[in-house]
Formats: C-alpha cells, structure tokens, sequence
C-alpha cells in the first residue's frame, strides 16, 4: 500500500452559514486533488465539520434541540454544498463521529500519560456574557474591559494544559529549514515572527463541564471536555487513523477496511485568521505524539463582498448555492480561482462575476469552441481533417506553463495560461478567417488545417480545464464527440484527435445571460 498525496480543506463550523469563503477553500482543494489525480497520482481529499463547542450547545438549546439531532440536519446543508461544488472528496469527517472522538481520546491519554498535559489553577479575569477568560491585552487604554464583554469578574478554575515551553525552538529551526511549509512565503515569515517574538504559553485543552458539555469528554477527568481547538486540528490524522493508516497504527481507532496510507498530509488549505493553529500548535501536538508534521499549509485570503467583511447582519455575503443555481457551478469555480490567487484577500462584486462571466467563459472559451466545431460541421461535415500541427509548438508551451503553475499550486496563473490558449486561438480564427477559405475551393488544403488546429485546441483545452470546470471540459469532449472523460493530464498532447473521427453536435457552453 503506498501513500496517497492527501490533501484537507479546514473543517467548517457546522453552526455558521455556508457562504462564498468556505466555498473557495474547498474549490481550491478540489482543484488541486483533481489535478493530481489526473496526473496519475493516488489522491485522497477530506474536508469535514467542526460540530462541537459553545455556539452549537447554546443555539441547540435555545432551539430545546438535542445537539447531535441539530448538527445531523446542519451537517445536511453543508454536504449538500460540497455537492453543488462537485467536490470530489473522498470522505467527510464530522468531529461528533465516534472514530474522530475515539482518536482525540487516544491523543489525549498518551500525552497525559507521559506528563505533557497537566492540571493547572488559573485565576483570572472573566467575561460571563462571553463565556471566556480575558486577559490584558483585551483592556481598552483606560483599563477597562470592552462593554461587549458586560460584567467582568475574577474567577479561579482548574483546566488541563498542554506543554508549549519546550517546542518553540524546534519548531523555529524547522520552518526556518523548510521552507514550502507554510505558503506563501509572507505567511511562513508571520509565523516566524510570532515565533520569536513571543514566549509560547502553555496552551489550555479543557473546559470544566460547567461551562461546556458538548465536546469530547476527556477520556482521564470526566469533569472536563476537550477545547475545541484540540478536537477540530486532530480530524486531519482521524480520519485516516480510522482507515488503517500504518503511520497512526499506534492511534488506530475502530478501523473501517478501507487500508489507507494517507499520512502525513501533503497540504492543508487554510484561511489566513487559522495560521497559528495549524502553523503553531497542531505541528507541536503531532511532535508531541511522536508523528510526521503535514508537508504544507497552503493559506488563502479572505473575500470581502463591495469591500466589506461579509456578514449576516449587514445582509452582504454571497450565498454559492445561489450564483451556482443562476450561472452554473463551472461559472462560480471559474471566478472565484481566476479573481483571486491564493494568498491575499479578494473582493467579491456582481458586477466583476458578470464581466468575467460574459468576456471569458462566454465570449473566450465559449465562442472559440462553439465557432470551431460549428465550422468543421458546416465545411467538412464534422469529420476530422488530417493532422496538422501549425500551433502544436506554441500549444505545448502552454501546456508545459499550465502543469508547472498547478505543480506549484498557482491555480490562478494556471487558469491564465489556459486562457492565453484561448486567446491565441480566438486570433488565429480571426487571422486564417476560415470563412473565407470555405468559399475559395483552391485553399481547401488551408482550411483543412486550420480546422484542425482549432478542433485539437478544444480537445486539449477540455483536458487542461477538467480541474477548474469539470462539466464544461465534459461537455467540450462530448461536443467533439470523444467518449472518454478528460480527466487524464496525459493526454494534453499534440495530435489526440484523430482524423476521419466524427464530431458531436455544437451547442454553447455559456449561454449569454441578458444586461
Ligand atoms: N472550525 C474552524 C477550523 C478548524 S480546522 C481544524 C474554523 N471554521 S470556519 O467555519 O470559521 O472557517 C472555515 C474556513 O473558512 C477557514 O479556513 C476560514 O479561513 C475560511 N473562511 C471563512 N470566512 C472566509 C472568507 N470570508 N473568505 C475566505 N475564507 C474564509 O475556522
């Protein structure tokens, strides 16, 4: 069983409402596991749920709902987003299930166990409007505490912790060594300068059931549940701990028969507010417990709607179900990699979809399929013409520009080399003007070439595009009447289509929607 290139998505707060932010993070990944995939590369994709915690207790509550019954029908609505996306995830982890809670569990009691989780009396300031310790950073100047937090009493708990102190310089000389841990390169030197420029504390791991119940309850103290923070990072090794995993056999939980060998991941997308977590802590929980740290963090920005922070109050956050119900998913995937790369922050605007939608997919892509196949129908009744190869050299640079960009995970410059493709062939229409040829029977020998040129553009701009916008490279094979799926990067390659074949039948791929 040899490993597979694993790669996760963060698992979403099953509790907030799926919009556009935690749909880009997954269409990045899913990207990414595609593109591998098809290039011959085992790959195993997982993205999930955060299901435990104070919000999910106290709305369950307020609701007189029993918190698994609430998450089940939450956890519906997220599922049935990653469908609309056409993920093609291997597997969903929910943090409620038994075979993540069983592996936490066992985390817990190894480390505890050999002394690095204790238990400490912390006396400090707290908020009980908020449910949570204070501390002075979060004083105003004048020394008192933000009216958000309302009353602010001392208060004095036992919790459990987690050894830091020992793991900083470590882990300093390993980002410092490694240096495709934490991309892109300004994220890694956030890192570093938190790193040195602060002491790490030890990290607290528990809530004392009074204030907290829906977690996993300590498997060492059933006075306290687990902080969730500790709960959600280790979904990553749980999953694939549960499936057999040989690297996690210590850890091994109530196996399913899968025998996957997935760890360590080879690449965690992240949003930029969730750095530390995964950048900090979950690297020194996985040294602590003896096991290989991820290959990379991969960390996107944030998306704003009109330059402001979505929100729900405000009525501004752009719901993905919504646009993909009106313009298709293709059309979404599309925009939301070729606007933004990965790594600063992006600003979601109709206006900009629209535009994007109407120049690129349907006056780029669309129109140079829809003219090409509509003429080798109409001038040579869809049958192939023989083999010419006047742009293969110019088209296999682009193709050669599009692998390199996704090996090193740029999607954006990759969907930029495909639409250079796309503009080189819209020119050579406009420069051969095979409307033209079609009434000069002398230059039939010209027009067959230039079909040819066209027609292979399409095949292989199908095969390029399978990773952003699957349906639409479906749909361009099937229009060119091929029967396969071009989900084989391989076969980006000069001269695949075969002369004397029959084509299917020409329709548009993006319809133009009305101003
Ligand atoms: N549950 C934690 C993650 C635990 S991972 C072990 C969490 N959940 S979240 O629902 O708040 O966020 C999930 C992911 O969505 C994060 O990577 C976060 O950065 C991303 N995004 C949330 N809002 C976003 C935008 N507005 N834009 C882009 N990504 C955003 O954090």
């Amino acid at each position: 069983m040899s490993k597979r290139f694993y790669i996760t998505t963060a698992i979403d707060y099953v509790n907030g409402e799926p919009h556009l932010g935690h749909a880009y993070e997954k269409v990045v990944a899913d990207v990414i596991a595609r593109f591998h995939r098809s290039r011959g590369v085992e790959t195993f994709f997982l993205t999930g749920l955060d299901e435990h915690g104070q919000k999910v207790q106290q709305t369950a509550a307020a609701k007189g709902r029993d918190p698994q019954a609430y998450c089940d029908e939450l956890a519906d609505i997220w599922q049935g987003m990653a469908a609309k996306l056409e993920l093609t995830n291997d597997d969903f982890i929910r943090t409620t299930q038994a075979r993540h809670k069983e592996f936490v569990k066992a985390v817990l009691s190894k480390l505890h166990a050999e002394g690095q989780i204790y238990k400490k009396l912390y006396e400090g300031f707290y908020s009980t409007k908020e449910e949570t310790f204070l501390t002075e950073k979060d004083r105003l100047p004048d020394g008192s505490f933000p009216a958000m937090y309302g009353e602010v009493t001392k208060l004095q708990e036992e919790n459990y912790y987690f050894r830091l102190k020992n793991h900083q310089q470590w882990l300093i000389d390993y980002i410092e060594s490694t240096p495709g841990f934490v991309e892109p390169d300004y994220r890694r030197n956030e890192v570093l300068g938190f790193l040195k420029n602060n002491e790490l504390e030890d990290l607290c791991i528990s809530r004392p059931l009074a204030r907290l119940n829906w977690g996993i309850p300590l498997p060492f103290d059933p006075g306290f549940v687990t902080y969730v923070w500790f709960d959600a990072l280790s979904n990553y090794a749980s999953m694939p701990a549960s499936a057999g995993d040989p690297v996690l056999k210590d850890f091994a939980t109530s196996a399913d028969s899968r025998g996957l060998s997935l760890w360590p991941a080879d690449i965690h997308v992240i949003g930029k507010d969730i750095l530390k977590f995964h950048a900090v802590y979950w690297p020194i929980m996985l040294r602590a417990a003896n096991l290989p740290l991820p290959r990379k963090l991969l960390v996107h920005g944030w998306w704003q709607k009109d330059g402001e922070k979505m929100s729900k109050s405000t009525g501004n956050v752009v719901d993905p179900i919504k646009v993909i119900e009106e313009w298709g998913v293709d059309a979404f995937r599309f925009y939301v990699i070729r606007e933004l790369d990965i790594g600063p922050d992006g600003n979601w605007t109709d206006g900009g979809f629209k535009a994007r939608y109407s120049a690129e997919l349907a006056n780029g892509l669309g129109n140079l399929v829809n003219r090409s196949l509509s003429m080798l129908k109409r001038y040579r009744n869809g049958v192939v013409p023989p083999l010419s190869r006047e742009l293969s050299a110019e088209t296999e640079k682009i193709i050669a520009d599009t692998r390199s960009h996704l090996e090193a995970n740029h999607l954006q410059a990759a969907l930029g080399s495909i639409w250079s493709l796309i503009t080189r062939a819209n020119q050579y229409v406009n420069q051969t003007a095979p409307f033209k040829l079609a009434k000069d029977p002398a230059q039939a020998a010209r027009l067959d070439e230039v079909l040819y040129n066209l027609a292979e553009i399409c095949r292989i701009l199908g095969v390029l595009l399978w990773p952003f916008l699957p349906r639409t490279a479906c749909n361009i094979y099937s229009q060119l009447g091929l029967a396969e799926t071009p989900n084989q990067n391989k076969d980006a390659t000069w001269g695949g289509l075969a002369p004397g074949h029959a084509i299917g039948t020409p329709a548009p791929l993006f319809p133009r929607k009305d101003p």
